[in-house]
């Protein structure tokens, strides 16, 4: 065991004072969202406990922060038993039936007035949480109720799930908590780009998202998913709890996070109108909530009202009207998004729902209009969920009128013409067009992205700005900018000096790597890793770009998708050009070492008359990037004097001193 180092007591304080640090400080972050230190002091932190935990392995816990980036995957989950069992609320969706639910709470209270605390119904998964001497131990989802199964290492990477309670009550210490597991739709929507650039299937909603989050095997997928949780029930067994209320706030100083909308209501007209408030306020919520849950907020009445068939006495749902309308269907158009994916939409009959009038609506994808049989002419079903985008949900039987045909996929992308593809086992067709005006801000930003050829200053807003006034069409644009830098200079909140940092960066990328380079040209499930292997492979664009499926599929990594996804990239005429002017640019396409670019080193240039291209200030920027100097007067010294139009004594003192005088196309040549 000599290969196993037991650690000293000052290592063992040191590691658990890392955790105590760490915890507190997701706490911070993640619950309250009032972070203390800056991204990098927490990096350190955490590099530093993983440093410890990996060199000492006895020391290792499943309570540590550094759990959160997750464990090993599993192969089958454990199942998890519920004590007390996961109870389901009974659905009421009117005023009316809400006031009978209070007449019946009131008549088995005999008298006694009940009152109420009414909270958001969050639309997400419903969770179990277990804590044992403070520790957390295993998180599950519902099941039926009874049994579900046991997901503790991917509930265990949730930044504001508490890995250990924040209290030293020892009445408090063993705990069953429940609660709801969601995303915000904002995450829920970045998320789904992100997939779609991948070539990934995009979830319906963030619910289903949550959903298959929490099902996967491998935490460490779990970890990347922005999930969160509210806790809304807790359970006890050494502690005398009195009031919904309080348990609310006693988990959030146990440090959970609790919705801060949960409210007193001391009659049920003060429910209704917390309902009808809440319903109004649904769209500005940042999650998905579907209703009200209204629960009777003292314990001791919840005994005495019980449970039967699985719903408590004590609670109840209060669902929004569903925002359902129907309407016809009078055709089916396609849009394409930013990064290729073309999708349906259903254009409609206009109709009034949840307070706008819809005239348009997404079928997601093809296979969705075949599995609805949908077709131009059908009288639909249009909802409208949480988010501001309506979907077509269904078909109203019985009314298509006669002859209505099947809607079948055109071939071609309607905004550029390019071909359209689908990859087997894919959902969404694409354009690969790079070029597709669609798409060209998308690629650009990808394109300068850090992964890819990290060009600084070259963010969404600058893209914007160059795409939108014509001043860039296609990544390969970029390098034609340096003639045109007074047009940038020109541009809202953009100056001479930043306008030439720009063109300074887009210059350095020339160096960066071909595999970054082959990253950022965004072809479908080409990812950062699958570019190095490519770029390893295949030493040279040239060599990709000829190699058969078969040669292809036959590395690392590579499979009948990704071929696919190379060889439509390349049999397409316009990335072909493009890529053409990339490598006329001088971008690295080979693996080779990348060309020692500092030609000029050593160098000495003094800059005389007017040139034909540049302005003094690009030759001299060009000198400078070569590795070459500038300086303001001929001497000895002086390697080349540029020499343009009209060029007076400095030209005169050259040819005096013998020093050689070059044209600006002798200088091209110089720096090509
Ligand atoms: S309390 C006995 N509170 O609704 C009551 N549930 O049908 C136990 N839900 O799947 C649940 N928001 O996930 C409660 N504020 C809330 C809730 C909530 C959503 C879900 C829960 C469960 C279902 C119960």
């Amino acid at each position: 065991m000599s290969s196993m180092p037991s650690p000293s007591p000052q290592i063992v304080r040191r590691v658990e004072r890392l955790r105590k640090e760490l915890l507190d400080h997701d706490y911070r972050y993640y619950v309250l969202a009032e972070p203390v230190i800056a991204d990098e002091d927490y990096d350190r932190l955490m590099r530093e406990l993983q440093d410890l935990e990996g060199r000492y392995p006895v020391l290792r816990s499943a309570d540590s922060p550094t759990q959160r980036v997750g464990g090993e995957p599993t192969k089958q989950f454990a199942s998890a038993n519920h004590n007390p069992p996961m109870l389901s609320l009974a659905n009421t969706y009117s005023e009316e039936e809400i006031r009978d639910f209070d007449r019946r709470v009131r008549e088995l209270l005999e008298g006694e007035k009940p009152v109420y605390v009414a909270e958001p119904k969050f639309d997400g998964v419903a969770i179990a949480l277990t804590y044992r001497e403070g520790v957390f131990v295993r998180g599950a989802t519902r099941g039926d109720g009874t049994q579900g199964d046991d997901i503790s290492n991917n509930l265990r990477t949730i930044r504001s799930l508490p890995l250990r309670l924040r209290t030293k009550d020892p009445f408090l210490m063993d705990l069953e908590v429940r609660g709801e597991a969601f995303m915000h739709r904002t995450d829920f929507e970045a998320m789904n780009e992100q997939r779609e650039t991948a070539g990934e299937k995009s979830f319906i909603n963030p619910r289903n998202a949550t959903a298959g989050t929490l099902k996967l095997q491998d935490p460490k997928l779990v970890a990347a998913r922005p999930i969160q949780i509210f806790a809304y029930f807790l359970f006890a067994g050494r502690k005398r709890l009195a009031t919904h209320m309080e348990n609310l706030r006693i988990l959030r100083s146990l440090g959970f996070p609790v919705n801060g909308d949960a409210q007193q209501c001391t009659s049920i007209d003060q429910v209704v109108a917390y309902w009808e408030n809440l319903e109004a306020r649904r769209d500005s919520l940042p999650y998905d909530i579907d209703g009200v849950v209204i629960k009777v907020d003292n314990l001791r009445q919840q005994d005495i009202l019980g449970t039967i068939a699985r719903s408590p006495r004590w609670a109840v749902a209060f669902k929004f009207a569903s925002r359902k309308a129907e309407t016809q269907l009078t055709g089916i158009t396609l849009q394409v998004g930013r990064t290729g994916t073309v999708t349906p939409v259903a254009e409609l009959e206009p109709v009034f729902l949840g307070g706008t009038t819809v005239s348009r609506a997404t079928l997601h994808n093809i296979d969705y209009i075949r599995e609805l049989d949908l077709r131009v002419g059908d009288v639909v079903v249009v909802e409208k969920g949480g988010d501001v985008i309506p979907k077509v949900s269904g078909v109203v039987p019985g009314r298509r009128p006669a002859g209505a045909k099947r809607f079948t996929m055109p071939a071609v992308c309607p905004v550029c013409g390019s071909g359209i593809y689908r990859t087997e086992g894919e959902a969404n067709y694409f354009c690969e067009n790079a070029a597709c005006p669609a798409q060209v801000k998308g690629r650009i930003e990808h394109f300068a992205s850090r992964p890819a050829l990290d060009i600084e200053g070259l963010g969404e807003a600058a893209v914007e700005q160059l795409v939108t006034l014509g001043l860039v069409g296609n990544v390969a644009d970029l390098y034609a900018l340096a003639g045109k830098k007074k047009d940038i200079v020109a541009l809202e909140r953009w100056g001479e000096k930043s306008a030439q940092n720009l063109l300074d960066a887009i210059e350095g990328s020339k160096t960066q790597p071909y595999h970054k380079v082959l990253f950022g040209l965004a072809i479908r499930h080409v990812g950062t890793g699958v570019a190095k292997v490519l770029a390893t492979e295949f030493p040279s664009i040239d060599a990709l770009q000829e190699a058969s499926p078969e040669r292809l599929q036959s590395t690392q990594q590579v499979g009948p998708t990704i071929a696919e996804s190379i060889a439509h990239f390349f049999g397409d005429r316009h990335n072909r050009n493009v890529i053409r002017r990339l490598k006329e640019a001088g971008l690295q396409f080979t693996t080779a070492a990348p060309r020692e670019r500092k030609t000029l080193a050593g160098k000495t240039f003094v800059l005389t008359g007017t040139l034909p291209s540049y302005t003094r200030e690009e030759a001299a920027a060009i000198i400078e990037q070569n590795g070459g100097k500038v300086s303001g007067s001929v001497s000895k010294s002086t390697t080349y004097v540029l020499a343009g139009d009209d060029a007076g004594a400095k030209l005169a003192k050259a040819r005096s001193l013998g020093v050689r005088v070059i044209t600006e196309d002798e200088f091209k040549t110089l720096v090509q």
